[in-house]
């Protein structure tokens, strides 16, 4: 039994993910998560909205309500989608809480008494009639290149030249319009990653050969480059205050830092937002999972690859120049995109599918299923209709509903509503228990190597074997000549739902819960099962009184198919 620690990316704040997010971060995390939970382990599941920076404050100014209450509600509006995907978080957290403040000054601080926090000067725009400076995206006018005239101070948009605010012509404020605009130097924070990259270096040096390929090369990648010093600092009305003890200067001109300053921190803030919210007579360590002074947690991060650099470089140098014995990550798991037909999931053009208007669709546990079944681990994966619509059929309706209410029904029928007794086990029940238990190591061997489409796939070949062992006794025949025998075929095929119960509950949690419903069994745990459970196949004794569930998947049809592709598009680049 060891301590677990999960992390999947904060979700930004500014509306809800698509499937491409969910299938990149918190879906595989949670049903790891599950995984260990059910082999025993202890396991602290935290994810929380990523809440500051530019884009939440646009959102709100967008809807017309102060950036507070819009990121209140739609952290809100998150967990409730996040809730209908049956996502065990330990606790879903909120950047913007107190915990994370506290920290967040905390770590400056030190990083501050350590030498590694500078003041620079440096020119910005600034807005009289606005009342501040403004960030390079605020800044709106004509690009020197193309002639746009709604080009971002950061880019332009039309010909995507990356372009620098002194650059527009006829500049003016996105927030107000004004176009008396004044370039003013202004003090801000800068981390000295530079004097650290020796450290993360031998740091990562010491992971990297653990880490999945994909996140070891893009970690090398950014290291070769070099680190450096970065301005963790903003001018802005909505973020974690510079903390005024230590810069009463910059505190005083409303200073902010850097969203991706303490989006990270907030791991360690969810984790002390879990703790304080304990229900009375519970005591909840946070620092046991996070001061790192006996090395008993294994952390693990879930990430989409664009993520990568900011946990396997910056956010392992702050931690390390904080000089405190911070738990750093020990295991990243990155992942490449899902893609919509072949094209870009797009938040910003609406292309694709939402997660809110997935579980609008179907129940949770098609999409889990669907997902992990299909992740994009070695490399990109495509999300088609076509696609979906086939694998729900093939192993969720046909290989595991079917055998589930065929098996039951029949035995119902013919048998009555209890586990029939039969005849005693023989050569095909044995072949058929170590095929289970040789598939149940499969599958234990890739969930704990956190291979998420091979675990699928020794999941998927659990149930097929099911199918195979009911095709070659074939009860239906099998009761006209052979009432023991047939009996027992059932009774061992219950035995399998059950078994199917236990191991498929971290990818299909409610469908779980209802096949291992069906049987009332005394003092039945949330345990695993065994090798020699499984290859015995007896969990579930003669006698069990059980009932037949609702069929647990759907077929979709041709025209469930259509509909999906009209309301959503099913053409690249559509
Ligand atoms: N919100 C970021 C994104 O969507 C991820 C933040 S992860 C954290 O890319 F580590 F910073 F929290
Ligand atoms: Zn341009």
């Amino acid at each position: 039994m060891a301590r677990h620690l999960i992390t999947s990316a904060l979700p930004y704040i500014n509306g809800i993910k698509h499937l491409g997010n969910m299938v990149g971060s918190m879906l595989p995390a949670d049903v790891y998560s599950r995984y260990l939970r059910r082999r025993g382990h202890e396991v602290l599941y935290i994810c929380a909205t990523d809440e500051h920076g530019t884009p939440a404050e646009l959102a709100a100014k967008e809807r017309g309500v102060p950036v507070d209450v819009f990121c209140s509600e739609a952290h809100d509006a998150q967990k409730a989608v996040y809730d209908g995907f049956a996502l065990a978080f330990d606790h879903f957290g909120r950047s913007s809480s107190t915990q994370n403040v506290e920290i967040t000054q905390h770590f400056a601080r030190r990083l501050n008494e350590n030498g590694f926090i500078e003041e620079r000067a440096i020119r910005q725009v600034y807005s009289p009639a606005d009342g501040r400076f403004l960030p390079d995206r605020y800044v709106e006018g004509t690009c020197p290149h193309c002639g746009y005239d709604k080009a971002r101070g950061d880019q332009c948009e039309n010909c995507t030249r990356v372009l620098d605010p002194t650059d527009l012509i006829n500049p003016r404020s996105a927030i107000s319009g004004s176009t008396e605009l004044e370039v003013r130097e202004t003090k801000h924070l800068f981390l000295l990653q530079s004097k650290l990259q020796h450290e993360v270096e031998e740091w990562v040096a010491r992971h990297e050969e653990e880490w999945p390929q994909l996140a070891a090369s893009i970690a090398r990648k950014w290291l070769n480059e070099g680190l450096h010093d970065r301005a963790i600092t903003r001018d802005l009305d909505w973020g974690v205050p510079v903390p005024a003890d230590t810069w009463p200067e910059l505190a005083a001109e409303g200073k902010v830092f850097y969203v991706w300053f303490d989006a990270p921190i907030e791991y360690i803030g969810a984790t002390k937002e879990w703790a304080d919210s304990a229900p009375d007579g519970e005591t909840r360590d946070w620092k046991s999972w996070w001061y790192d002074v006996d090395d008993s947690v294994r952390y693990t991060e879930f990430m989409a690859k664009d993520n990568v650099p900011f946990h396997t470089v910056m956010f392992p140098a702050t931690e390390l120049g904080v000089r405190e014995p911070w738990k750093k990550v020990d295991y990243v798991k990155a992942f490449n995109w899902l893609t919509y037909y072949g094209g870009k999931f797009s938040t910003s053009q609406k292309r694709g599918v939402f997660t809110d208007q997935a579980l609008d669709i179907l129940p949770a546990d098609y999409w889990r299923y669907f997902l992990i079944a299909n992740a994009p681990e070695s490399d990109d994966s495509s999300f088609t209709w076509e696609h979906f619509t086939t694998t729900v059929n093939k192993d969720l309706a046909d290989t595991l509903g079917n055998f589930v209410n065929r098996v039951l029904s029949f035995s119902r029928k013919r048998f009555g509503e209890e586990v029939p007794a039969g005849g005693e086990p023989g050569e095909a029940e044995a072949a058929l228990g170590e095929e289970i238990a040789r598939l149940l190591a499969e599958y234990e061997t890739q969930m704990e190597a956190l291979q998420f489409r091979k675990a699928a796939a020794a999941l998927r070949a659990l149930w097929s074997a099911g199918n195979s062992y009911l095709e070659e006794k074939a009860p239906w025949l099998e009761i006209k000549t052979d009432q023991d025998g047939a009996a027992l075929t059932l009774r061992t095929a219950m035995n399998l739902i059950h078994l199917y119960a236990v191991v498929s509950e971290p990818f299909i949690p409610a469908s779980a819960t209802a096949m291992r419903r069906a049987f009332s069994l005394s003092g039945d745990t949330a345990s695993w099962v065994t090798h020699e459970e499984a290859r015995a196949l007896t969990s579930v004794p003669v006698g069990t009184p059980f009932t037949v569930p609702p069929v647990l998947f759907a077929k979709l049809t041709d025209d469930d198919l259509a509909a999906y592709k009209e309301r959503f598009g099913g053409e690249p680049g559509a």
